[in-house]
């Protein structure tokens, strides 16, 4: 595991965030467990799209819960900016085979060279990230031209009483967790220069799995 510094020391917004994912890492795992009873059948339908022999990023990997679901036959690299998060991801990559690389690392600011991957995934991560548009144009820059963003984000839902639901939640929601559930993370993604090649929504308009590449133009 790497354990040199983020790039840029996290201030203001990124350092609140931060410190709300180090303090929960200890019990993310537990408080996460009835969500992780749907989110483990959509794990591996987002990985299972990860090409093989693929050099892959991926973002804000947490407690490591994606990490079994890697297929066999790629690299992948996985960073998160939470060191206690990321501490909690080592016994689950020691397990696996290959091991993935870990380091303490920024969204926002990514130190690899330019179109490094062939892949980036993210599960739960575009809805903490302060500037999400800042950290998806960072994963568009280090994937090579026709590489894929896989992503399973909870976004803001289009149903009107419900997503206005959301949007009277949300601030509770950030005050506590630091997780935002009104993004429109589709529209985030479009917005860092990314094609949208699939949206499907796995729960109540609420769950997506993303696929998209950058853009050519
Ligand atoms: C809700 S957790 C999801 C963890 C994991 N992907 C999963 O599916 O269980 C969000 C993770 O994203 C990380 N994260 C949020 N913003 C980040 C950023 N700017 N850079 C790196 N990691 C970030 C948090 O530290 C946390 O581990």
């Amino acid at each position: 595991m790497t354990t040199a510094p983020p790039p840029n020391v996290p201030e203001g917004r990124t350092a609140t965030v931060q410190h709300r994912y180090d303090r929960q890492a200890g019990r993310y795992n537990f408080c996460e467990a009835p969500a992780e009873l749907l989110f483990r059948r959509w794990r591996p339908r987002l990985l299972g799209r990860v090409p093989s022999d693929s050099r892959v990023l991926e973002v804000g990997v947490g407690t490591g819960e994606n990490i079994p679901w890697h297929p066999p036959d790629v690299s992948v690299t996985a960073v998160d900016f939470s060191p206690t998060m990321l501490a909690q991801a080592v016994p689950e990559s020691r397990q696996h085979d290959p091991s993935p690389e870990l380091a303490l690392m920024d969204a926002q600011a990514l130190g690899f060279a330019d179109e490094s991957f062939d892949a980036a995934v993210a599960t739960c991560v575009f809805c903490s990230v302060p500037d999400p548009i800042r950290g998806l144009r960072e994963v568009r820059c280090v994937l090579r031209p026709g590489g894929q963003l896989l992503l399973l984000e909870h976004v803001r839902s289009g149903l009107p009483v419900v997503g206005r639901v959301m949007d009277l939640c949300n601030p509770v929601v950030v005050g506590m967790q630091g997780v935002n559930i009104n993004r429109n993370t589709v529209e985030n993604v479009r917005r860092a220069g990314f094609q949208i090649l699939e949206v499907e929504d796995l729960f109540l308009d609420i769950v997506k799995l993303i696929v998209a590449e950058p853009a050519t133009s």
